[in-house]
């Protein structure tokens, strides 16, 4: 069964308190409007279509930056869930398959949970996914026989033996997609809030001799973000699974309440992640990597045996293969740091390959950037790169090549040569003690 997704975003979040549109703020470095397509992915569905409304277009490039093929229509005015979901009606037609809506503003559905409703779908008609709601507040309630759902009633239009009900509509609604649009063709806007309910399909296909069924999930998975506290919220609950992931899958993690992840962090088993470690977007930490304390990582592939930090900043494109150090105060950005390459400390290597085995001293420098253009620097194998640096790109140093210390490299360095590139000493025999004599008398003088 081939699936399309149907996201509805078009809700302007008035409580977040924001020019952005809600479904925009990040959770975990990616706006959740994506957690929620990614979730909606794990079904490998043929289509995505994302219904946004306020600040589309931006909504749209979001959307894009994660998948170049999902489809965005705009909702102009927000008439209620039936009519949003409506609003995908032509972008699918033609489609021959099933129907999944999601809400951007609910990132956490598991993908175990929108499978389980995919199977239930073999058996039933419409599925959707309920939660025992611990309050259940302002719910739609579901309103079950067995394992038969008979309709949804919105809160304000429920009575109170309704309003008992603790079974809760989480929104997520699966079903045939031509059953669907057909059933949506047929809702009304007769009730307490005068929208258009998605909730009223489930009556309707009854109705019709459709079957209903409920699919729950746990409570957290529901969770909705409607303002700043709730993000905040949402954030640490998706840091605490994060953390509780990587731990069942080996990582060690000393001080687990301290890491922060991304949505997208692969970190391998075994490998070890110190206190205050922050993972940005595009990170992956292969099995046996090290992420010392205080470490920033994004865009950025760390290869087995590799030590990263304490304080190291990896920024995208930083490629780290196999047992490579980068130590502390050093940040890299799209470079290269071939097998056992070292580059310990205070430095910034940015728009470089580093050769296997090279050590680049403290304090080195790519000057990869002349006010306009970005140039490369290109490091051999076995190099030594000495203290204080300046690489002014575009340059290389050959194979086996050193560069003297504090020395300011314009020019290529051929293999196996030793480049020195700054003034040359000049001891003055017996100044210093003159000119102290001298300054010292000067200050006895001024007193
Ligand atoms: C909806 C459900 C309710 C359920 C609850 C779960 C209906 C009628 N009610 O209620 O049963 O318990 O979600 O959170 O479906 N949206 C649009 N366009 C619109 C209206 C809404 O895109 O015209 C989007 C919103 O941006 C939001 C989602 O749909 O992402 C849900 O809308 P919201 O108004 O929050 O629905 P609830 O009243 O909470
Ligand atoms: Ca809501």
């Amino acid at each position: 069964m081939t699936t399309a997704l149907i996201i509805l975003g078009a809700g302007l979040g008035t409580r977040m308190n924001s020019d952005l549109p809600k479904v925009l703020h990040q959770i975990a470095g990616a706006p959740m409007l994506v957690h929620a397509m990614q979730a909606g992915g794990s079904l490998d569905a043929a289509r995505c279509v994302i219904v946004a409304g306020y600040e589309a277009a931006q909504v749209e490039k979001a959307a894009r930056a994660y998948d170049p093929d999902v489809t965005v229509v705009v909702q102009d005015e927000q008439l209620g869930t039936a009519h949003a979901v409506a609003q995908a009606k032509t972008a699918l037609a033609g489609f021959d398959g099933d129907a999944l809506v999601l809400y951007g503003d609910t990132p956490f559905i598991r993908p175990d949970t929108l499978a389980a409703m995919v199977d239930a779908r073999q058996t039933h008609d419409i599925v959707v996914l309920g939660f025992e709601a611990e309050d259940p507040a302002r719910y739609g309630r579901l309103i079950t026989q067995g394992d038969a759902l008979d309709r949804i009633v919105e809160f304000k239009d429920a009575t109170e033996d309704e309003r008992a009900i603790t079974l809760c509509n989480s929104g997520v609604i699966a079903a045939d997609a031509a059953t669907l649009f057909s059933l949506i063709d047929t809702v009304g806007n007769e009730n307490a809030a005068g929208e258009y309910y998605l909730t009223d399909i489930v009556g309707l296909a009854r109705a019709r001799g459709l079957s209903a069924t409920v699919v729950e999930c746990a409570e957290a998975e529901t969770l909705g973000i409607n303002s700043r506290f709730e993000l905040a919220q949402a954030e640490a609950v998706f840091q605490n699974m994060a953390r509780m992931t990587a731990l069942e899958d080996g990582v060690t993690l000393t001080a687990p309440e301290t890491v922060y992840f991304a949505y997208d962090t692969v970190v391998g088993r075994d490998a070890v992640i110190e206190p205050n470690v922050v993972f940005g977007p595009g990170v992956t930490v292969e099995s046996g990597a090290t992420i010392r304390a205080f470490s920033h990582l994004e865009g950025c592939h760390v290869s087995r045996g590799a030590v990263v930090g304490p304080y190291a900043r990896l920024r995208p494109g930083a490629e780290l293969a196999e047992n490579t150090r980068i130590g502390n105060f050093v940040e890299v950005k799209n470079a290269v740091i071939s097998e056992g390459a070292k580059v310990n400390h205070l430095s910034y290597i940015g728009d470089a390959d580093i050769g296997p085995r090279s050590n680049i001293g403290a304090g080195t420098i790519t000057c990869n950037y002349d006010g306009v253009f970005k140039h490369h620097t290109t490091i051999g194998a076995d190099v030594f790169i000495g203290s204080n640096t300046m690489l002014v790109a575009p340059v290389s140093v050959g194979d086996q090549a050193m560069t003297a210390s504090g020395s300011v490299i314009t020019r290529d360095v051929p293999a196996g040569d030793l480049a020195v590139a700054r003034a040359r000493q000049d001891n003055k025999a017996g100044f210093a003690v003159r000119l102290f004599e001298k300054l010292r008398a000067k200050k006895a003088k001024d007193q």
